[in-house]
Parts: structure tokens; C-alpha cells; sequence
């Protein structure tokens, strides 16, 4: 996976973990900041120039507060106050609004992470908005915006750029064979789709001004 960054040029990616608290993915952030740098060791002797950073995305619930005092959640860059928050894929998505609210009353940053394969918010796109008119922040998934244009979860990302309310564009990788990072075609046909300034804004811009803080 790091060859097939490098290989676009892309020389930067914060690992973004699951923590769903009560299963096997719930690393805290003391572990997940130890693995990276276990990874950076090995890239490093590798001559693979490719920084990872650490990061996390949280799965919304009532017990965000709970998690936040135990110190177990990690901020996007492992630093700074913006945390990344995915949705239940089900429901009426109360757990993500008062996992906002606490975030936003305690001087956190809530980065919601693809809202637009949410079926709740492909329904009721004006709750996400309004979420956002709060403070939150939108991280869409690449996949969705290059997904068939007659599909919900395309037409509500591509809705939300166009209105620039989206703050970052995620790869979503995972392996290396299978939901891979994105290759040249990948960065063409989004290019073609929302622009290349755009492209640059969200993948580029946005998460270097996250990373310098
Ligand atoms: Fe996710």
C-alpha cells in the first residue's frame, strides 16, 4: 500500500483505525500512536517515503463522553482538537448528534466521515446540514463521488461538494488487493468530475492545514 501511494506522488496519509468500542476494534489511542510508529520504522529502513500519521475514526455513541475523559480517543494527526466521527449505518442518527453536540460544547472538532453513504442523510440531507452549520466538518468517501450517478450515496457527495461543504476526500484503503489506494485513473476521473482545484482543496490543502496544527 505505502509503494502505491508513493507511486501517485502521494507521500502523507493519516491511518484512521476503527475504534467501535465493546469489539475487537477499539485500539486506544496509546496503542494506535505505538503501531504507527512501528510502521514508520519500517518504511523508514524501507527508503519508503511515506509518512503516516495517526488518527482514528470513532464510531458515534452516547459514550463519546466517556471515552474522551479516558483519554482513549486520538485526534486526526495525533494532535489538535479535530476528531474524526462515523455514523451508525442504520437509524435515526441520534448518537451522532449528541456525539457532535458534546464535541462542539467542548471545543472539539467533529469531522463526520462519509454522511453520504448514510441512508438516514441521503433521506434527510437537511440534518446533515444542519450539523454542519454547527461546526461539523464533512469527510466524503472517493468511491462515493465515482459511484454510478443515479446512486443516493453519489448524488448527496456530489450535491455537498458542489455547495462546498465538504472539507476532506478520503481514500478509504484498506489493502492492497481490494479497496486499494486510489491509482491514475482514480485522480482522473475525479478531476474530470468535481475539478482539479477541488481535488487539490480537499486531498491536498485541507488536510495539510489539519496536519499543522
Ligand atoms: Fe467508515
Amino acid at each position: 500500500m505505502a509503494k502505491m501511494y508513493v507511486s501517485q506522488g502521494v507521500h502523507h496519509v493519516v491511518a484512521t483505525p476503527h475504534f467501535i468500542n465493546g469489539t475487537a476494534w477499539a485500539n486506544s489511542a496509546k496503542i494506535v500512536m505505538q503501531s504507527v510508529q512501528k510502521m514508520q520504522a519500517v518504511l523508514n529502513k524501507n527508503r519508503i517515503n511515506l509518512i503516516i500519521h495517526p488518527g482514528m475514526e470513532i464510531a458515534c455513541s452516547f459514550r463519546v463522553p466517556d471515552f474522551f475523559a479516558q483519554g482513549v480517543l486520538l485526534p486526526l494527526g495525533g494532535k489538535g482538537n479535530m476528531f474524526l466521527l462515523e455514523p451508525a449505518f442504520h437509524g435515526t442518527q441520534e448518537e451522532l448528534v449528541a456525539s457532535v453536540h458534546f464535541m462542539l460544547r467542548n471545543n472539539r472538532v467533529p469531522i463526520i466521515a462519509h454522511p453520504e453513504r448514510i441512508s438516514y442523510f441521503q433521506s434527510n440531507p437537511d440534518d446533515l446540514l444542519a450539523l454542519i452549520n454547527q461546526g461539523a466538518r464533512i469527510q466524503l468517501t472517493m468511491d462515493s463521488l465515482l459511484a454510478p450517478p443515479q446512486s443516493r450515496r453519489h448524488q448527496l457527495a456530489l450535491r455537498l461538494v458542489q455547495t462546498r461543504q465538504v472539507h476532506f476526500l478520503a481514500s478509504d484503503a484498506h489493502s492492497s488487493a481490494g479497496r486499494e489506494p486510489p491509482g491514475e485513473s482514480v485522480w482522473c476521473r475525479l478531476e474530470e468530475l468535481i475539478g482539479k482545484e477541488c481535488v487539490q482543496r480537499l486531498c491536498v490543502d485541507n488536510p495539510h492545514t489539519l496536519l499543522m496544527f
